[in-house]
């Protein structure tokens, strides 16, 4: 079954209104291949998501980088599903290290996020990843499995949600992970996949890799049977973001 090539750009905690004007710009000019060959989601601050989502291009898309657990209400400082979806928001960001290490966010506390947001009809980019000490003691699969079953769990219809990859000891570190071992984690996860969910969700659930991805190193990695696209971070905020999403072709 054919997997169209998926690029998210997540921006993170990053940019002032100048320079998401200079990046959706930039965006906005490039060539790159059609929607038929690759699906381009950015993911500003939800500051700038309004901004972004008049001003960007029709072909790409906005991913807010995170929303609530359930339906809003008195929950000082969140950002409900509901909310993004009233603003034609079409994805979101659920369970990145970055929450899951920093915030504290549980395998079943994202599972109930991924849950949510799939019902009021978002699609989701949920992230999965080991530590460098959970890799170093052999738990990679043991870590990536669970994250992932606590979303199986929860979720039967699979179609709208694309699994981001992403080994915490690649994130914005520069130590990329080398096209073998995603492929290898991609594989495992995809058989995992198989077992768990069904062979028709493992064949056509995008599986994409995010960590220190950059213009010189994503042909390679999106050589890779298993590697459907990527989620980049610092490189989204450059013009080379146009590079990896030209490595669809
Ligand atoms: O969501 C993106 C990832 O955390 C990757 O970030 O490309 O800066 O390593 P990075």
């Amino acid at each position: 079954m054919a997997r169209k090539f998926f690029v998210g750009g997540n921006w993170k905690c990053n940019g002032t209104s100048d320079e998401v004007k200079k990046i959706i710009s930039t965006l906005n000019a490039a060539e790159v291949p059609s929607q038929d060959v690759v699906e381009v989601v950015v993911s500003p601050p939800f500051v700038f998501i309004p901004f972004t989502k008049s001003s960007l291009r029709q072909d790409f898309h906005v991913a807010a980088q995170n929303c609530w657990v359930k339906k809003g209400g008195a929950y000082t400082g969140e950002v409900s599903a509901e909310m993004l979806v009233n603003l034609g928001i079409p994805w979101v960001i659920l369970g990145h290290s970055e929450r899951r290490l920093i915030l504290g966010e549980s395998n079943e506390f994202v599972g109930d996020k991924v849950a949510y947001a799939l019902s009021q009809g978002l699609k989701v980019i949920a992230c999965v990843g080991e530590t460098l000490e959970q890799r170093e003691s052999g738990s990679t699969m043991e870590v990536v499995a669970a994250q992932t079953k606590a979303i199986a769990d929860r979720v039967s219809d699979w179609t709208n949600v694309v699994i981001a990859y992403e080994p915490v000891w690649a994130i914005g570190t520069g130590k990329v992970a080398t096209p073998a071992q995603a492929q290898e984690v991609h594989d495992d996860l995809r058989k995992w996949l198989h077992a768990h969910t069904s062979p028709d969700v493992a064949a056509s659930t995008r599986i994409i890799y995010g960590g220190s991805v950059n213009g010189a190193n994503c042909k390679e990695l999106a050589a890779k049977p298993d590697v459907d696209g990527f989620l980049v971070g610092g490189a989204s905020l450059k013009p080379e973001f146009i590079d990896i999403i030209k490595a669809a072709e």
